[in-house]
């Protein structure tokens, strides 16, 4: 099929691929960067798993063309905190029981990182709204917004 140019940084770095023009932003980070904290869960928006930051923003990665986030910066879990010390999200996520099985956590905590920079913690049932595209089968949702709280404060 069509190939495109990408030039992306990606948790500080910049890079640049020649990749298949259908490339979701998702495969390209977990298929050509081994950076598999980024999830598949549902793969069509559904369910949060994916969730980076672009450009600070927090997005599914699973719904956009790698081609469309060219020349922006994205952040995924590994990018998040420094390698010796927690980012304060992560911290609040395991003080507060924010996970249970971990899958769906690193798009939690993108997200829960977007809820706040974006200005969307001010209540817990504010956070609750924001937080409401990112799905947790085990139903650790009281943890997470507790946890969300506490890294807004
Ligand atoms: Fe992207 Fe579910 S994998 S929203």
């Amino acid at each position: 099929g069509e190939t495109v140019d990408v030039s992306l940084n990606i948790n500080g770095a910049d890079h640049s691929f020649t990749l298949d023009a259908r490339t979701t932003l998702l495969d390209l980070l977990r298929e050509r960067m081994d950076l598999t904290g980024t999830k598949v869960g549902c793969n069509h928006g559904q369910c949060g798993a994916c969730t980076i930051l672009l450009d600070g923003t927090r997005i599914n990665s699973c719904l956009m063309l790698a081609a469309a986030a060219d020349g922006k910066a994205i952040t995924t879990i590994e990018g998040l905190g420094r390698p010796d010390e927690l980012h304060p999200m992560q911290a609040a996520f395991i003080q507060h029981d924010g996970f249970q099985c971990g899958y769906c956590t690193p798009g939690q905590i993108l997200s829960a990182v977007g809820c706040v920079t974006e200005g969307h913690a001010g209540s817990r049932p504010e956070i609750r709204e924001y937080m409401s595209g990112n799905l947790c089968r085990c139903g650790a949702y009281k943890g997470i917004t507790e946890a969300v709280a506490e890294a807004r404060d």
